[in-house]
């Protein structure tokens, strides 16, 4: 697919068959993670998870958070959308009180997850499928050892961002750029 075409076909899709891309597509998907721009020093691990079952721990523990009547935000259900794959990024932060450099790093980490969830969505959109990035699952970790081990995230690690992959159940149609979406100024 024509570059320009991905950017504007890329889009957060909420409706999955249950179709399971391949294990190529997969693979494709999880090198565009490796061929972002990352700086080196971070301690970064891609959980790549298939099993219903882990998903749907990830799930109960989200619906404990975002499924309560006084919870401010409202998701819809269910959290991961039956998609078929899910890849949860995560790391490990500096210990700001040991390390002088840790703030500095822990501060560019979202940068860096930025970079790598995004070219996942972009090589997923050009190979066909649909994706979606999660953070309902992703914050119901915080504090869950439990889950953070269903899913396969190493120990000491956080969960940092994640991303639903699968053949969409819908027609998206092709997003137009919006100017006013980030306010811009030009200094020539
Ligand atoms: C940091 C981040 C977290 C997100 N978390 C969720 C989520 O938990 N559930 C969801 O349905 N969409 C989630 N999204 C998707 C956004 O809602 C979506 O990107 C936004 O509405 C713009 O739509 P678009 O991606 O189709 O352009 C998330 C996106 C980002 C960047």
């Amino acid at each position: 697919m024509e570059f320009e075409k991905v950017l504007t076909r890329r889009v957060s899709a909420r409706k999955y068959t249950g179709r399971m891309p391949s294990d190529e597509e997969i693979q494709k998907v999880i090198d565009a993670a490796l061929l972002a721009p990352i700086v080196r020093w971070h301690k970064l691990h891609l959980s790549v998870v298939t099993s219903l079952d882990a998903m749907s721990i990830a799930e109960i523990a989200a619906d404990e958070i975002f499924g309560r009547p006084d919870s401010p935000v409202k998701m819809p259900r269910p959290y991961l959308y039956n998609a078929p794959v899910w890849i949860i990024l995560s790391g490990k932060k500096y210990d700001e009180s040991e390390n002088p450099q840790a703030k500095l790093m822990n501060d560019n980490l979202f940068w860096n997850v930025g970079s790598i969830i995004e070219n996942m969505e972009l090589q997923a959109t050009a190979l066909g499928l649909a994706s979606c990035g999660i953070n309902t699952t992703v914050v119901a970790m915080r504090d869950r050892p439990d889950v953070k081990k269903a899913v396969g995230i190493p120990e000491g690690y956080d969960a940092l961002a994640s991303v639903i992959l699968g053949y969409a159940d819908a027609e998206y149609p092709e997003r137009k750029v919006k100017p006013e979406l980030i306010p811009m100024s030009f200094v020539k």
